[in-house]
């Protein structure tokens, strides 16, 4: 957005529900009455309502659903992490984008997208991301770690993602090792660990993350296996039904909640993550197939260890600790 259009906003959104006079926002923008028109009109482009009427100026009655910045900020608490925010309204893949960012990006950058034409999943799958109705976002980090330390960020983003559903919208998730976040059997989020390393330095880590949020139905194939917060909060809270689930606030969470944990991981606090993430953890206990390269095997996840690893009890009694990243582990009884 251009600078003139954010201050007008800001100036708006200062002034939500009351007239800011014409004379006001020309003095404090320093441009014509024209200029100001054409940036309202931008804004009313964007899906902001806003008012106006000759001698009072302009109105901002109601903002849109959308994810940039300036609806983002009133609800984050974080230091750095979102606050180098890149947004589009379409693009292929935030992941893509955030792999692409110059290596003097700040730490803890963001690329944000109200959509995403060829969206990632896990082992080349395709992730579906229909416009407005996720969040479609990658976080760009540069931790000093070492590359196989990399997937442990991916448990760190769960238990974020976990913990903002929670606070945010009010519904307990549990989250699938290591990657996933489930509620009541199906995925509502899922997690795309990317690293850019030297054999042993990490130049960065792009942690993708995507969130059903709004989706109202998914096409065949996914219906079985995928869910969102707007049909969970249907089920489980139905007089809480006022339209959809504010995605900018979750968002802002999930970035409160990663910044939080991340500064602990950095300090070495991992074992007392994973500690967490056991607690919310959909696996453990369950039959599960651990595919490799060429085949897998059948075992019951016993454990996760202090390195993240998933603790497997083979058929034959022995165990093997799995590490994410390496493997993929499928639920038996049904998705988890
Ligand atoms: C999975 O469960 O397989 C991981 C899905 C990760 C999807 C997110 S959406 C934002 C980011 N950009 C991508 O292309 N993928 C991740």
């Amino acid at each position: 957005m251009a600078q003139e259009t954010n201050l007008l906003l800001k100036m708006l959104k200062e002034n939500k529900g009351a007239y800011v006079s014409g004379q006001q926002i020309c003095d404090r923008m320093g441009v014509s009455r024209t200029a100001v028109w054409k940036h309202v009109n931008v804004l009313r482009e964007m899906g902001y309502v806003i008012e106006s009427a000759t001698k009072k100026g302009y109105m901002l009655i109601k903002e849109p659903d959308i994810l940039i910045y300036d609806e983002v900020e009133p609800y984050l608490k974080t230091k750095y992490i979102g606050r180098n925010y890149f947004y589009f309204n379409t693009v292929g893949s935030t992941n893509t984008q955030a792999k692409a960012l110059p290596e003097n990006t700040p730490e803890g950058a963001v690329v944000v997208a109200e959509e995403q034409t060829a969206g990632r999943g896990r082992t080349g799958r395709a992730w579906v991301s229909p416009k407005g109705q996720g969040i479609w976002m990658s976080l760009y980090l540069k931790p000093d770690i070492t590359p196989q330390e990399a997937p442990r960020l991916t448990h760190v983003a769960a238990l974020a993602v976990a913990r903002a559903i929670k606070s945010a919208v009010g519904i307990s998730a549990g989250i699938k090792w290591p990657n996933d976040i489930i509620i009541d059997g199906k995925k509502v989020c899922g997690i795309l660990t990317e690293l850019s390393a030297e054999i042993d330095a990490v130049n960065s880590v792009v942690v993708g993350i995507g969130i059903n949020v709004n989706n109202e139905r998914f096409p065949e194939g996914l219906k079985d296996v995928a869910t969102s917060l707007l049909i969970e909060r249907k089920k489980t809270m139905p007089n809480q039904n006022d339209g959809v689930v504010d995605r900018k606030a979750l968002l802002a969470e999930v970035l409160n909640n990663f910044e939080k944990l991340y500064e602990g991981f950095l300090k070495g606090d991992f074992p007392d993550i994973i500690k967490d993430c056991k607690k919310l953890s959909v696996t453990i206990g369950r039959p599960v197939r651990v595919m490799e390269k060429g085949g897998g095997f059948d075992a019951l996840a016993v454990d996760i260890d202090d390195r993240g690893a998933l603790i497997v009890k083979k058929q034959d009694g022995s165990t093997e600790a799995v590490i994410a990243g390496e493997v993929s582990v499928r639920g038996v009884l049904g998705y988890v």
